[in-house]
């Protein structure tokens, strides 16, 4: 399905914007385009203890499931840092959105220049985690 690649940047970086990072000051951004046109939206949210801080991107694809949506309804993720180049998700946020999102799913990585890279989402995470393995 086509879609606007940059509206879709443009709502991670509108996400980014609601960031709770008062400890690392780095402010990341997540969004999800579904079929229906909604955009579902997540921002990094930090703890003073530390490890609790929740990344954009899970918390996008947690809501995506609390607001009663599953893989199938998404056609693509992007995800926004301020970083030189394209963001890179961390190893946690892949196996989440491996089990998340379709396997075939566009995720859009860019930075606030909205320059991009493009990647499938089973590209992101080889060999991860399933329930098949449960
Ligand atoms: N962070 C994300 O939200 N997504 C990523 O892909 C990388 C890291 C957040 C976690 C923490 O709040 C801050 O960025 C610095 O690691």
């Amino acid at each position: 399905m086509s879609f606007d690649k940059l509206k879709l940047i443009e709502k991670a970086i509108e996400a980014r914007e609601n960031a709770y990072a008062p400890y690392s000051n780095f402010k990341v951004g997540a969004a999800i385009l579904l079929s229906n046109g909604v955009y579902i939206l997540g921002c990094n949210v930090e703890n003073a203890s530390y490890g609790l801080t929740n990344c954009a991107e899970r918390t996008a694809l947690f809501s995506l499931i609390s607001n009663g949506y599953k893989k199938s309804d998404v056609i693509a993720m992007a995800i926004v840092g301020a970083t030189p180049e394209p963001i890179s998700p961390c190893g946690a946020c892949r196996q989440v959105m491996s089990e998340l999102l379709p396997s075939d799913c566009l995720v859009i990585l860019a930075n606030l220049d909205k320059k991009y890279i493009e990647y499938s989402n089973s590209d992101l995470l080889p060999y991860s985690f399933k329930e098949e393995c449960l």
